[in-house]
């Protein structure tokens, strides 16, 4: 079996022969990090990776809507990135007749581009606020310094961004809290969806084999940012015009073989290397197998709705594909986890550390202190996974918990009427955005379920008083299971779903009317029981973790001699460059997997009419005559659809530009393979990989499948 070499340790040897592992910030690239990309294969200058004076590619890089990455691939703004990524826009731009979602969909000229509600945001500058933040925060104790933190992080950003709404300003914090720079963005408002491939395409294999490699799927779409005439950043106006950018990838033809220098620019999320054993415990125990089981019902409620009408798989399908995205990412990360006994390599190294740290006032009892912290929180933290991913995993309870400021505004004595109305509007405006995603039949069931688990799994001392006696009173009917009458009883009769209830209350609110609202009044006994009784607590088990951690990395960076700026800071959504190489890999003994996978594979895991595996009939055609064009791979007469690299990334990198040693675009990375979901608390260097569609085959999607050879032309293509 492979071994797994914990991150920390790798970072704190500081031995970049074991390479691969390092998301790392592009503009504090060291000379050593340098020479090793070169070592690597790279043959560009440190000033066309980044600089802030002349163009270079970090221009062509950007924040796709809320969690993604994107990169400008022509001199007209042309965006390319997932097409899990464009889901969101692709599906509200799709009605059951004009089904993009479905059937694909491509503009066949500027004029056809359908505007969305996307943004993408250019980095602009970035600057070290390590003083100015350590000033504002002195010695303060953990809960002090949280609440400080935030108020010198909103002058900062104030300080920056003003009232200007196409600017934006992101204190980030490295090292756990032991540097801070804050990252300055342009945003741009209009961006207008210029193509897709069909779901069966850019979804192609589904959840099945979502984080697996191999994979076959096709996850790109095509988006353009446009500007205003005089150039600057704007909202959407029928005046605007395409964005001229500073730098833009060109798209190479070439291909690749294994080994090959590999580079990914992008906005990886989030990883917690540093995390502690206890934390590391907490999450395979807890928080995890909580968060799979309670999001597993809701899909199962969900799915089977979507499969029974069109109209709901089109309502429910992007938040399903984000619920089910990372249910089986915890899925498989607390496999791995487990596997390679992450806790027992952290508590080793945590054993270590303290032994270091005897006589060090500053270092010597934070181990205690973590296990204390742990010990107070963890009894709680079911329940509040319960709350998140069960309470308000139901829309209708999620929607009904915002009507408790609307409570809060009614109960005071001396409420003002404008203020009221005006919150009055707002909830009617939130109840038409939650009535048109809304599917009934499986929020009902939902609903019905999570009360159930609830009261099952959640320690009886820590149920919201009365309400499940209530519920068992009421509901008694011994034929009956009485979570589901119930929540038959709140989908009758709550006002949530009543024009006329609605009108009469919006027309009178008060809050003896909301109170007697069956979904409110669950809304209420949870969230409420949770805000008073936990939110404190958790709030302490945070702060105390938190100054405990910075704590820790500063020891630790002290004990092994390292340099903030020789090795690189967890991932927390700023630009990073990750570099690698192309490369197969080996899962499990005697078994190895290639580094590319083809048409013919797509072709061969065909089941016509599956809800994962059905391919359109064009694309069979075009695979039978194998009409590729000059998208194939000359070597295998078949066209690459996807490959795998060494990189390391994470989500928030979806989108991300996979970059070839002279700086063309060859792919777009959109996954992790299923042996390293571990990676965002230990890097695995064996096994890690990165899934990305090789560009080619999405070429070939756009003008053979599509028919949108234009969108091609507006290229730079590389051929050789
Ligand atoms: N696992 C991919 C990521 O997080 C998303 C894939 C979306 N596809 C899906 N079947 N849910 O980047």
């Amino acid at each position: 079996m492979k071994k797994l070499l914990v991150s920390f340790t790798l970072m704190l040897t500081l031995c970049r022969s074991y390479a691969d592992e390092g998301m790392w910030l592009p503009m504090l690239l060291g000379q050593q990090v340098y020479n090793d990309m070169v070592k690597h294969g790279l043959k560009l200058k440190p000033e066309q990776l980044y600089s802030m004076n002349k163009a270079s590619i970090k221009d062509a890089i950007v924040i796709f809507g809320g969690g993604c990455t994107g990169e400008i691939v022509s001199n007209q703004g042309l965006i390319f990135t997932n097409h899990h990524c464009g889901y969101g826009a692709i599906a509200a731009a799709s009605t059951v007749e004009a089904n993009y979602l479905q059937d694909g969909f491509w503009a066949a000229d500027k004029s056809k581009e359908i505007s969305s509600k996307l943004s993408v945001k250019f980095l602009n500058r970035i600057e070290d606020v390590t003083q100015k933040v350590n000033d504002a925060l002195g010695n303060l104790s953990a809960a002090e310094r949280t609440k400080k933190y935030s108020e010198v992080v909103a002058e900062i950003v104030k300080g920056i961004v003003g009232d200007d709404e196409f600017k934006d300003a992101v204190v980030a914090s490295m090292f756990k809290g032991n540097q801070f720079f804050v990252f300055v963005y342009d945003v741009y408002k209009d961006i207008r969806l210029v193509g897709t491939p069909p779901e069966s395409i850019g979804k192609f294999g589904g959840d099945t084999d979502n984080w697996e490699w191999p994979r076959h799927t096709g996850d790109f779409s095509v988006f353009r940012v446009y500007m205003s005439k005089d150039g600057k950043p704007s909202k959407y106006d029928a005046s605007n015009v395409p964005f001229k950018p500073k730098y833009y990838l060109p798209v190479s033809l070439k291909g690749f073989k294994d080994g090959d220098y590999s580079m990914i620019y992008g906005y990886p999320g989030g990883t917690n290397r540093y995390e502690t054993s206890y934390g590391v415990k907490l999450a395979t125990d807890i928080t995890s197998p909580t968060l799979v089981k309670l999001r597993d019902m809701r899909l199962k409620y969900m799915l089977e709705e979507m499969k029974k009408d069109p109209a709901v798989r089109l309502q429910l399908a992007s938040n399903y594909a984000g619920i089910a995205n990372y249910w089986k990412f915890f899925d498989g990360e607390t496999k791995q986890l487990l596997k390679f006994d992450i806790f027992g390599q952290k508590q080793k190294a945590e054993i270590a550390f303290t032994e270091w740290a005897k006589g060090k006032s500053e270092y010597e009892n934070i181990f205690t202190d973590v296990a204390k912290n742990y010990d107070a929180w963890n009894a709680y933290a079911k329940h509040r996974q319960y709350i998140n991913e069960g309470i308000l995993g139901s829309p209708l309870v999620a929607y009904a918990a915002s009507w408790l400021s609307v409570e809060n505004l009614l109960s005071k004595k001396d409420f003002k009427p404008e203020e009221i109305k005006k919150a009055m509007d707002a909830a009617t405006a939130a109840r038409k955005n939650f009535l048109a995603d809304e599917n009934k039949k499986s929020d009902q069931h939902i609903l019905a379920a999570v009360l159930s688990m609830f009261y099952s799994d959640v320690d009886k001392d820590q149920h919201p008083k009365g309400f499940y006696e209530d519920l068992f009173k009421t509901n008694n009917d011994i034929e009956q299971n009485p979570y589901k009458m119930f929540a038959a009883e709140v989908f009758a009769n709550t006002m949530a779903f009543d024009d006329a209830k609605w009108k009469a209350f919006t027309e009178k609110p008060n809050a003896a009317d909301l109170g007697k609202d069956p979904a409110f009044k669950i809304a209420k006994s949870f969230i409420m029981n949770y805000n008073m009784n936990y939110v404190p607590k958790y709030a302490a088990f945070v702060n105390k973790n938190n100054d405990l951690n910075r704590m820790y990395l500063k020891g630790l960076f002290s004990k092994d001699s390292v340099k903030m700026n020789s090795t690189y800071p967890d991932a927390n959504f700023t630009m990073r460059v990750s570099y690698g190489n192309v490369k197969s890999y080996a899962p499990k003994d005697a078994v190895k997997y290639d580094f590319a996978c083809t048409i013919s594979g797509v072709a061969a895991k065909y089941v016509k009419g599956d809800y994962e595996f059905d391919l359109p009939a064009k694309f069979l055609d075009l695979y039978k005559a194998k009409d590729f064009g000059e998208y194939a791979d000359k070597k295998l007469n078949d066209v690459v659809v996807s490959f795998i690299t060494t990189n390391d990334i994470t989500g928030g990198n979806s989108g991300s530009p996979v970059i070839d040693a002279k700086g063309n675009l060859i792919g777009l990375a959109f996954d992790g393979n299923y042996e390293a979901l571990s990676h965002k608390l230990a890097f695995d260097k064996d096994l890690n990989r990165t899934i990305c569609v090789d560009v080619r085959y999405v070429l070939w999607c756009i003008d053979k499948l599509g028919g949108a050879k234009h969108i091609v032309d507006e290229l730079t293509l590389v051929r050789n």
